[in-house]
C-alpha cells in the first residue's frame, strides 16, 4: 500500500551538508570520549561522577533537585561522595556482589539518585520501579529479576510482599522512624555514618547496567537488561540530539521508573558533565512553567502528553513566566502531534524535536535534531551509525511510502543484551537474524525520514506509558465478579489514549456504576494506577476465538465504529 505524505515538507531539500557531516561516523570514534579505551577501567558512575569531580566542572551544580517539601542542590563533587556513600551502605550492609539486582521503588529524591549510581559503582544492575505500581506489578518484578536488594520508603514497603520474594535478602528504608530488624536497614542512619570513598567495581562494557521492564503484548513484564556499553549511544545522542552545550540547565521530565528517565535523565546529561534539575511531585502547569524559568531551562526533554496539558491549560498561564532562557525542546514516547509542534512554534517559540525510541533500544535512535533538515510530523531520521528501514511480516524491505514494520538492524550499542529469564522471547525480537523488529508502524519516505503510524501488537501507550494489556487483564480476572476482560487503548485527545475494558461479568452479577468504580480501583490498587481501565463496558459476550483467545482486534473495532473484519474464528461457546 502506498501512503501519501501527511504533512507537506519544508525546506530545501538539500541533505547533502548533514549527510557529508556523517558520511563517516563509526561508533569506535566514540571511545576517544572516555579514558577507558586507555586505561580499560569501565564503570557507567565513573564516567558520569567521578571522572567530572575529578576535573574543573567539580564545583558545577549536577543536580538541582525541586519538590514541594525540599529545594537542594549537589555539585558533581558531593554527587561523588554521596554515590560512594550509598555503595558503601550496600557493599557492607548486603551480600550483593557485581551483576545481582538491586532495585529502587521509591518517588523521585536525591537518594534515588544516590542509591541508584551507587549500586552502578559496585557493579550491581540497578533496577527501577515507577512508583505508582502496586502489589501484583511490583511482585511480578522482583521475582523475575530474583532481586537482592531492594531501596523504598516506609510508605511504599507496605505493598512490597516481602515473605513471597525468596531471594530479596535486604531493604533499605530511606525515611524517618524506620523500625529496623533483620531484613530491614535504616538506609538515612547507615548513610550518615558511611565512608565517602569508594574503591569503584571497574566492569566490562558488556555487564549489566540497568533493568527496565516494559510490557508487550502478552504475557508478563520483560525485563531489558542494557550493559554499560549503552553509555556511548547516550554519550553521543546527548550531542547531537539533545544538543548539551557546557553552560546547559537540562530538564529531562520522566521519571527514572521508566527508561527514558535513566538514559536522558541521568545517563546522557551526566556523562557530557551538565548541569540537570529534577522536578518531584506532581504535574502542574504553574509548577513545570515555573521550574523552567527560575532554573533557566536551556534544554526540556518531554512528552506529547506533558505539552497536551500545558497546551490545555491555556496560553494566558504561561504569560506570568519568563522562558526566554530556553533553547532547544525535545519530545518522546508517543506521536507528536502536529498541533503540538504548531503550539511549540507560537507560544513557546520553540520547534519540537521528536525523538523515537524505545526500552529495548536502550537509547535516541530516530529523530529530528538541530544539525538536519526537519519535517514537522516525521519523528525524523535514524542518527549516524542506526541503520532504520520497513520491513514486511517475512522480513524483506519495502519500498519508500510503503507502511510495515520499523525495523533496525542489530547491533547498534546501545541495544538491550537480554530480555531477563528469557531467551526465547530476546530472540522472537529479531527477524532473520538481521532486523530488530519494534513493533510499531511506520513507512520512510524518500528522503529517508520515518512517520510513525501506530503499535502492531496491542500495547497501549497511555500519557507516554506504556502499559501491557495482558498484565491489566489478568487483574481484572481476579475481581470476585468478572468472567472475562479484554482491555484495548482508546484514543484520547490529551493522553494519546485511554485504557479501555471490556468486561463479561459471571452468571447472575448485574452490570452497574458501582461495580465499575469498583473494578476501576481494584485496578488502580492492585496494579498502579497508571494502568487502571478509564472506561469500562459491560458486554455480555467477549469476541473470541476458537481457542478462546480474546480477540482485542474486534475490541478496538468495536470502539473505532470500523468493520470488524472476518469474525469466522470466533467460537460461539
Ligand atoms: C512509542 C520510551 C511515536 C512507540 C522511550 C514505541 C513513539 C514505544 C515515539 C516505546 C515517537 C516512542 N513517536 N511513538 N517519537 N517514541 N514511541 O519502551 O510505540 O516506554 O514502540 O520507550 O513508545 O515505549 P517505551
Amino acid at each position: 500500500m502506498r501512503i501519501e505524505p501527511l504533512v507537506a515538507t519544508e525546506g530545501n531539500h538539500n541533505l547533502s551538508d548533514y549527510e557529508k557531516t556523517y558520511a563517516n561516523f563509526n561508533w569506535e570514534n566514540v571511545n576517544e570520549a572516555f579514558s577507558w579505551h586507555e586505561t580499560g577501567k569501565v564503570n557507567m558512575a565513573y564516567e558520569a561522577i567521578d571522572r567530572h569531580a575529578e576535573s574543573s566542572k567539580a564545583n558545577r551544580t549536577a543536580l538541582y533537585f525541586e519538590d514541594a517539601d525540599r529545594k537542594e542542590s549537589y555539585t558533581f563533587q558531593d554527587m561523588k561522595s554521596l554515590t560512594n556513600k550509598a555503595a558503601n551502605v550496600f557493599k557492607e550492609q548486603s551480600s550483593i556482589q557485581k551483576g545481582d539486582r538491586l532495585f529502587i521503588f521509591m518517588p523521585r529524591s536525591p537518594e534515588l539518585y544516590f542509591a541508584l549510581l551507587g549500586a552502578i559503582k559496585m557493579g550491581a544492575v540497578a533496577g527501577t520501579l515507577f512508583e505508582a505500581f502496586m502489589e501484583v506489578a511490583i511482585y511480578d518484578r522482583l521475582l523475575d529479576s530474583e532481586a537482592k536488594v531492594l531501596v523504598t520508603t516506609k510508605a511504599l514497603l507496605e505493598r512490597v510482599p516481602v515473605e513471597k520474594l525468596p531471594h530479596l535478602e535486604k531493604i533499605f528504608i530511606i525515611g524517618e522512624d524506620v523500625v529496623e530488624s533483620e531484613t530491614t536497614i535504616d538506609f538515612n542512619k547507615e548513610f550518615a555514618n558511611a565512608r565517602d570513598q569508594f574503591d569503584i567495581e571497574w566492569v566490562d562494557l558488556e555487564d549489566g547496567l540497568v533493568l527496565h521492564y516494559t510490557s508487550g503484548s502478552t504475557g508478563k513484564p520483560k525485563g531489558i537488561l542494557h550493559v554499560h556499553n549503552a553509555m556511548i549511544q547516550q554519550y553521543q545522542t546527548g550531542k547531537w540530539v539533545l544538543d548539551l552545550k557546557d553552560d546547559d540547565i537540562y530538564w529531562c521530565t520522566a521519571d527514572p521508573g521508566w527508561v527514558t528517565g535513566t538514559a536522558y535523565g541521568i545517563f546522557a546529561p551526566w556523562l557530557h558533565g551538565i548541569s540537570m534539575l529534577v522536578v518531584g511531585g506532581r504535574f502542574s502547569p504553574q509548577n513545570w512553567y515555573g521550574a523552567l524559568q527560575n532554573y533557566k531551562v536551556s534544554v526540556w526533554y518531554s512528552a506529547p502528553t506533558a505539552f497536551r496539558m500545558l497546551m490545555g491549560a491555556g496560553n494566558h498561564v504561561l504569560e506570568d513566566y519568563d522562558l526566554s532562557s530556553l533553547r532547544h525542546v525535545l519530545s518522546v514516547g508517543e506521536p507528536l502531534n502536529p498541533e503540538v509542534v504548531k503550539w511549540g512554534n507560537e507560544v513557546l517559540h520553540q520547534r519540537i524535536h521528536d525523538t523515537w525510541w524505545m526500552t529495548e533500544t536502550g537509547a535516541q535512535m530516530i529523530c529530528n535534531y538541530p544539525s538536519m533538515m526537519i519535517k514537522p510530523g516525521s519523528m525524523g531520521k535514524p542518527v549516524p551509525g542506526v541503520t532504520a528501514t520497513i520491513v514486511d511480516d517475512q522480513g524483506i524491505e519495502v519500498p519508500p511510502f510503503t507502511m510495515g514494520n520499523l525495523a533496525i538492524k542489530k547491533g547498534w550499542p546501545s541495544m538491550m543484551r537480554q530480555i531477563w529469564n528469557n531467551k526465547a522471547k530476546y530472540d522472537s525480537c529479531f527477524m532473520n537474524e538481521e532486523w530488530y523488529v519494534s513493533g510499531d508502524s511506520a513507512y520512510m519516505d524518500d528522503d529517508g525520514y520515518f512517520w510513525f503510524q501506530g503499535r502492531i501488537d496491542d500495547v497501549i501507550m497511555t500519557a507516554g506509558e506504556r502499559v501491557g494489556p495482558f498484565e491489566v487483564e489478568s487483574k481484572i480476572l481476579e475481581h470476585p465478579a468478572v468472567l472475562e476482560a479484554g482491555v484495548i487503548g482508546k484514543p484520547d485527545p490529551i493522553r494519546g489514549e485511554i485504557i479501555k475494558a471490556f468486561i463479561s461479568l459471571k452468571e447472575g452479577i448485574e452490570p452497574s456504576e458501582e461495580l465499575e468504580a469498583a473494578i476501576k480501583l481494584f485496578v488502580k490498587t492492585g496494579l498502579a494506577a497508571h494502568a487502571a481501565p478509564r472506561e469500562i463496558e459491560f458486554k455480555e459476550k467477549l469476541p473470541k476465538t476458537r481457542s478462546g483467545k480474546i480477540m482485542r482486534r474486534v475490541l478496538k473495532a468495536w470502539e473505532l465504529d470500523l468493520p470488524t473484519g472476518d469474525l469466522s474464528t470466533i467460537g460461539d461457546d
